[in-house]
């Protein structure tokens, strides 16, 4: 693996960054990218090796330096994402549209622009989750981002062959994302949330970052979007 190079746009936190340490551990070069150069900055010691790009998604011009920056490479991965969710009927449009700007069209357009220097053999792995499949209350721009990231993947993977697409749809998995809810309400949310699920447990980083490994690995894959949700979309 020593010369192959893989780029995780969100790698300084959560899913993303247990999928650099992972990815590195196998001995991949990685690049990780996000806003804020003290997440980074952590992220890269916790990983040990690698370089680090400060960018926001929601900018093209920015993910078109980042690529230059980078040059040719072997493997995407996009996890980078804001989080919003309230009642359909009261939230402000402009707040939907952000999530938007962020989950979906950062994606689309780290794709768009960082595809033509992926090398062949090379892939795109997106994140997307399960609400795109079985929405939850006051969360229907996040249903509707979900169900369009599982499109553009099955798309891409169609016009941009060989090249492979592919997506994650994670369940609950603990990470900083949770960390706006108190405590408390936090715990006791993951407690109800596992003893609802066939795993008996909610997620973790490292769960979804050996997904994430396979869809990077794994040359037969295409097209496939990869629930890592602990069952909870057969109950
Ligand atoms: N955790 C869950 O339960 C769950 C469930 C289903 C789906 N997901 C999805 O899984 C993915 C990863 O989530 P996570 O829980 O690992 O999140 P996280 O721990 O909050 O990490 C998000 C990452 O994205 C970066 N980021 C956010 N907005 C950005 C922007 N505008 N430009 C560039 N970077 C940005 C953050 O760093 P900076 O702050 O430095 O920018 C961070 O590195 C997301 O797409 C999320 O929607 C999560």
């Amino acid at each position: 693996m020593e010369h192959k190079k893989v780029v995780i746009i969100g790698g300084s936190s959560g899913m993303g960054l247990a999928s650099a340490k992972m990815l590195s551990s196998l001995g991949y070069e990685i690049v990780i990218a996000s806003r804020s150069k003290d997440k980074l900055k952590k992220a890269l010691l916790e990983i040990g090796k690698g370089e680090s790009y400060a960018l926001d998604v929601t900018n093209e011009k920015e993910i078109a330096q980042f690529f230059d920056f980078v040059g040719p490479f072997d493997h995407l991965v996009t996890c980078a994402a804001s989080f919003t969710m309230g009642p359909f009927l009261k939230m402000a449009s402009k707040e939907a549209r952000d999530f938007f700007d962020s989950k979906f069209w950062g994606q689309y357009l780290a794709a768009k622009l960082g595809a033509p220097k992926i090398r062949k053999g090379g892939s795109i792995t997106f994140f997307c989750g399960i609400a795109g499949q079985k929405p939850f209350m006051h969360f229907a721009a996040g249903s509707a981002i979900n169900a369009a990231i599982e499109g553009l993947t099955r798309a891409l993977a169609l016009e941009l062959s060989p090249l492979r697409v592919n997506a994650i749809a994670p369940g609950t998995v603990v990470t900083p994302v949770w960390d706006s809810v108190p405590e408390k309400e936090r715990l006791a949310e993951f407690e109800k949330t596992a003893l609802q699920l066939p795993a008996k447990r909610v997620g973790q980083p490292e769960d979804i970052a050996k997904a994430v490994c396979y869809l990077v690995q794994c040359g037969y894959a295409t097209g496939s979007i990869v629930y890592v949700d602990g069952g909870a979309l057969i109950v």
